[in-house]
């Protein structure tokens, strides 16, 4: 295959093509995705990157994923749930510091009940004019819609893998198709939906990725999410090895390149296996960045994974470590909500 003819003339991408850009191993032709990547993206968002504000408001999860330290199984991190107080003094926090989007995340937690989320977005969206992003892992169809109605904008929902013998491998047998009928359904009521995977899971090919690209096609998302796979201890998954930096980097500019103007955040993931992570996500197409606003002496016990970046920091201190990264790469901050770019935000 040609690679400039595949970097320039292309309005839509075969399997084939996505797998050929993903195994690039020559550096001068991997600088060329790169570059082909960012010309994209400032085509669609000039240098402008988006912030989004995390509040990991809830460690505790139903769930069983192989690779994360917050299944139900890991009986060592000690778990805790904000305050609906605390979790609106963050969302002010946030606000006070120019974000606009607030990410409201948590495991998957009933306790958080449809009520008590949709109180916590009303107020939110009262006060202050910003988006409000869920990503509370798959809950009800029912609640979804109430919390469309009370205020909510976006939806974070991993699919995780697209091929369903890994994805229930990872998912003690859940379904994939469930999981797509969730971000489906998501979709088709008004949110602005986000996906993605981990790159580097236990027994994951590249034909797997170029699998996953498409499936964020095929789901139309607004924002996909491709950080690496970190090994968490006390999962089943802990001495596994780490996903690549450089293998992220490619995934993330061929999403560039197969889904154009799509939001594509830099991860902390990415920045917890680099010590240039975010820089190296821009570098490869990226135009979104989530500084965590949890605070302590919550912040610690959000361990997805080992050695997540800036747990035992100060919020604000990452928040401004992150805009001058940001502005010594020749970027600047947006000051507006962000919202997807693809179609109006809301019905
Ligand atoms: N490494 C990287 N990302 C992880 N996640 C969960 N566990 C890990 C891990 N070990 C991500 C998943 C999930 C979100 C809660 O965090 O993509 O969607």
């Amino acid at each position: 295959m040609n690679i400039k003819e595949i970097l320039y003339n292309k309005d839509s991408y075969s399997r084939e093509e996505i797998i050929f850009l993903l195994n690039l191993s020559d550096s001068v032709e991997i600088d060329k995705l790169f570059q082909r990547a960012k010309e994209i993206r400032d085509s669609y968002f000039g240098k402008e990157i988006h912030l989004r504000g995390v509040i990991e408001f809830s460690n505790y999860c139903t769930q069983h994923c192989l690779y994360c330290g917050l299944r139900e199984e890991n009986l060592i991190i000690p778990r805790y749930r904000m305050s609906a107080e605390e979790i609106l003094d963050t969302a002010k926090i946030i606000y006070n510091n120019g974000i606009r989007t607030i990410v409201l995340q948590s495991g998957e937690d009933s306790f958080f009940d449809t009520d008590l989320i949709s109180y916590l977005i009303y107020s939110i969206k009262r006060q202050y004019d910003v988006a409000i992003t869920l990503s509370l892992g798959q809950r009800g169809f029912d609640e979804y819609k109430t919390w469309k109605i009370a205020g909510a904008d976006r939806y974070l929902l991993k699919h995780e893998s697209a091929n369903p013998k890994l994805y229930s491998i990872y998912h003690k047998k859940a379904k994939l198709d469930e999981r797509i009928q969730h971000l489906k359904f998501l979709k088709r009521i008004g949110y602005q939906i986000a996906s993605g995977n981990m790159i580097g899971l236990p027994n994951q090919t590249v034909a797997d990725i170029a699998d996953d690209i498409l499936l964020c096609r095929e789901l139309d998302v607004d924002m996909a999410a491709f950080g690496p796979f970190i090994p968490s201890i006390n999962t089943p998954y802990q001495n596994m090895p780490a996903g690549d930096t450089l293998m992220t980097q490619k995934v993330m500019a061929v999403v560039r390149l197969v889904l154009k103007n799509v939001h594509i955040p830099a991860t902390t993931a990415l920045d917890s296996i680099d010590d240039f992570g975010r820089e190296k996500g821009l570098s490869a197409g990226a135009n979104v960045i989530m500084p965590n606003f949890t605070p302590a002496p919550y912040r610690e016990n959000y361990l997805i994974y080992t050695n997540k970046r800036g747990i035992n920091e100060d919020p604000l201190d990452i928040h401004s470590q992150i805009k001058s990264r940001i502005e010594a790469l020749g970027h600047n901050i947006s000051q507006s909500r962000g919202d997807s770019i693809k179609r109006s935000s809301s019905i």
